[in-house]
């Protein structure tokens, strides 16, 4: 999902209509005007349609130019908003409709000034806080089409369609001139014979290393994007296999903490949320750390009935804690100093003899007795599975009952439910 904070998922939809519009004119446009084609009714009308996004686009700017009431409005924008304007005008419709003659047909090609709106596209893209590999793939291939397909068609240009050849098949040959040019292979079977098109050659030749380079080094750097995570992965799991084997842990060891850290990557989570958030300012930290723990705890029915006001509350005093397998939270007949909610995970709560008293999963609590009645801990809770927790200190918890009763009320309930329960058995 493409996100940005200031920007609308509207407007991301909109400006990608309008790129793959302008994508549609920069393909078509050129190929028109080379093999000089009969223009069909469907072009009039996909270029009129085209026109008009670019006309409510233009007003859309203007609109947003006088409501922002800048003192000044940069020369950048002027230059830009401009072009758009010239843009807006049907060049198809009006060359079809004043029927001009071979001669004036580069109006059709004026429209290639709408390839303005490709580069502020890739601008857009550029401000947006998340760009998924999907939108930089789609672009670098929309990139390299467009590339050849203009130099095929200069070729084209340059050596237009022979008497009596097939369009199709020419295209084609002039596009595998173009590829083999451009990607530098050149392998010489199709050779320039004017002054013009070695001229034209050279050219294509010169770009061809620089538009070859940028294609693979964005095609590189976009995979190895996509493999950092697995990297840093694969060199976390390296480190620590080499840690234990210097600190000689026992296999049984070695193998919870392995099959704990594939847990973490498996959700694709570090092994502490808060080091991704680490270099953000401390409020804005606090900030997504309460707006995440709000979401944990709405889900939760004994807050269910709680106000915005006490779920924040509860929510900034959370902390995250993580159990492996096996490994006991609470202990039987100790103090009490905190109580717990499950995020993801299982517990089970376990009598003296090991006697399983309940398991407790996802949006339950847990450790509430010892606080709420001022005893030791009545039962053992130990991680059934990896487990993650949110501790919640008692004297958070104390605050908060007192402030908002009704939970208090909430959490009795359930505790002397789960007394009768223990007391019965
Ligand atoms: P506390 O006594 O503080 O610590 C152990 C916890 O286990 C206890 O709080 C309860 O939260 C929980 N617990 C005890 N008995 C049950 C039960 N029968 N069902 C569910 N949870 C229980």
């Amino acid at each position: 999902m493409l996100e940005s904070r200031n920007i609308s998922l509207t407007t991301i939809l909109w400006q990608g209509l309008i790129f793959w519009a302008v994508t549609f004119t920069a393909l078509e446009a050129p190929y028109s005007f080379v093999f000089q084609t009969k223009i069909h009714h469907w072009q009039l009308w996909v270029d009129g349609i085209i026109s008009f996004m670019l006309f409510i686009d233009f007003m859309a700017q203007i609109l947003a130019i006088k409501k922002a009431k800048r003192p000044q409005v940069a020369m950048g924008t002027i230059f830009f908003l401009t072009i758009d304007f010239f843009n807006v005008f049907p060049f198809e419709i009006i060359a079809h409709g004043f029927a001009l003659n071979r001669g004036l047909k580069f109006l059709y090609v004026l429209r290639l000034f709408r390839m303005i709106r490709i580069v502020k596209f890739y601008s857009f893209v550029g401000k947006l806080t998340v760009i998924p590999k999907w939108v930089k793939i789609q672009m670098m291939i929309v990139f390299s089409i467009i590339a050849i397909h203009w130099v095929t068609c200069g070729w084209i240009y340059i050596y237009p369609l022979p008497a009596g050849k097939n369009p199709i098949d020419y295209y084609v040959l002039a596009c595998y001139w173009a590829v083999t040019t451009l990607t530098t292979i050149g392998y010489g079977d199709i050779t320039p014979s004017t002054t013009a098109g070695r001229i034209y050659t050279m050219g294509i030749m010169i770009l061809g290393v620089g538009v070859y380079g940028v294609v693979i080094g964005n095609v590189a750097s976009i995979l190895q994007a996509a493999d950092r995570f697995k990297e840093q992965a694969r060199e976390k799991l390296s480190d620590l296999e080499n840690f234990m084997k210097h600190y000689n842990i026992p296999p049984r060891l070695r193998e919870t903490v392995f099959s704990y850290y594939s847990h973490l990557l498996g959700k694709r989570m570090s092994d502490n949320d808060v080091h991704i958030i680490a270099d953000l300012p401390h409020a804005l930290q606090q900030e997504l750390q309460t707006y995440m723990n709000v979401a944990l705890i709405r889900s939760i029915p004994i807050f269910s009935s709680c106000g915005e006001s006490c779920l924040k509350d509860v929510a900034r005093v959370l902390e995250q804690n993580y159990f492996s397998p096996g490994q006991t939270i609470i202990n039987i007949g100790d103090i009490g100093h905190e109580m717990y909610i499950i995020a993801h995970g299982q517990v089970d709560v376990l009598a003296e003899e090991n006697l399983i008293l309940a398991s407790l999963t996802e949006g339950q609590f847990f450790g509430e007795m010892a606080l709420l009645e001022e005893t030791k801990r009545t039962a053992n809770v130990q991680a059934h599975g990896y487990c993650d927790l949110y501790k919640l200190k008692k004297e958070d918890f104390l605050t908060i009952i007192r402030t908002y009763p009704e939970l208090k009320q909430n959490i009795e309930g359930v505790r002397k439910n789960r007394q009768r329960i223990n007391i019965k058995r």
